[in-house]
């Protein structure tokens, strides 16, 4: 017999609530970066209703633990039992991550970081100078693009179904994230249709769909008409990784583009969380070998 050691009193607590949570791979993604960290520390997963979400928040922070993820459906609904949100959370009007110190609770966003960080380290390339066209008015098309203006884009078009949803991102951003304040015609917003697919994702570097179009198991749909073309010198993105390849993905790579799918925004949120948690930075390496076991793993 040997004694297990690995969660003891001093191990630091993090978890995750939401519902349906047996999917999530959170679990798995913060227990290794612990052990990769040399921290001690252990992550749980929490189904938690609706009705329940109060009770469980109050009950995080009297159990002392450090800090939690929070998943759909409870990402907007969390924010009413917060005593801060970072900026970036509260244009999204969304958090993944609560932070507790001194029996407060700090909520933020990860998605911004993860998105841009994923994208600069699998793009080999940022957004400064660049034309982004964002397919999609949702809560990730928001995360989407503050990241994207963050980082100096020269151009943003968002293109959602709902043309009151896309406008209401481009005004999140022209009241709140320079250089657009100054330019607001910088970004525009377009209704999804066939002509704003071919006219404006022609004028764009890099195509990024948001939407849910073309997840599995509805494989064979996509975001935009089948007939679109793309050009070899777009960089064209899907924040869906499952499948790893969209139809949408299959499309642009057949026309030689580069495609990049979300699994690397779901790590590097997670590691940006983690980072939050610990106030560490992990380097670059461990995130890089991280997110190619994980790439493994789940393909
Ligand atoms: P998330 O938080 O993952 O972004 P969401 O907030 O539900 O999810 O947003 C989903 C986005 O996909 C929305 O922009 C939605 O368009 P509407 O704003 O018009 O609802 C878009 N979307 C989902 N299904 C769609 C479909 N079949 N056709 C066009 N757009 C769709």
């Amino acid at each position: 017999m040997s004694i297990i050691r690995y969660v003891t009193g001093k191990t630091k607590l993090l978890g995750v609530i939401g519902n349906p949570i047996s999917h999530s791979i959170s679990p798995e993604l913060h227990n290794t970066l612990s052990n990769y960290m040399g921290i001690d520390a252990v992550y749980v997963p929490f189904k938690v209703e609706r009705e329940k979400l109060g009770d469980a928040v109050r009950g995080l922070k009297a159990l002392n633990f450090k800090g939690f993820n929070i998943t759909i459906p409870h990402k907007s609904n969390v924010i009413e039992y917060l005593d801060e949100l970072s900026r970036e959370a509260s244009f999204i009007g969304a958090v993944n991550t609560v932070k507790i110190i001194e029996n407060k609770l700090y909520g933020y966003n990860t998605d911004v970081d993860g998105f841009v960080n994923s994208f600069k380290e699998e793009a080999g390339t940022g957004f400064t100078n660049k034309k982004v066209a964002i397919i999609g008015a949702g809560g990730a098309a928001r995360a989407i693009a503050i990241g994207v203006a963050n980082e100096g884009a020269q151009k943003i078009f968002i293109i959602n179904r709902t043309l009151s949803k896309a406008i209401q991102i481009r005004d999140i951003i022209i009241s709140n994230i320079m250089p657009y304040k100054e330019c607001p015609e910088n970004i525009e917003s377009f209704q999804l249709n066939d002509s704003a697919c071919t006219e404006v994702l022609k004028l764009a570097d890099i195509i990024i769909n948001t939407t849910s179009i073309g997840m599995h198991p509805d494989i064979d749909c996509m975001p935009v008409p089948e007939h679109v073309e793309f050009n070899s010198n777009q960089i064209v993105y899907d924040a869906i990784y499952n499948p790893s390849k969209t139809k949408f993905l299959q499309q642009a790579e057949n026309k030689g583009c580069k495609i990049i799918n979300g699994l690397g925004m779901l790590i590097y949120q997670g590691i940006k969380a983690y980072e939050i948690w610990m106030d560490i930075t992990v380097p670059k390496e461990i995130a890089r070998e991280i997110f190619n076991e994980f790439k493994n793993y789940l393909t």
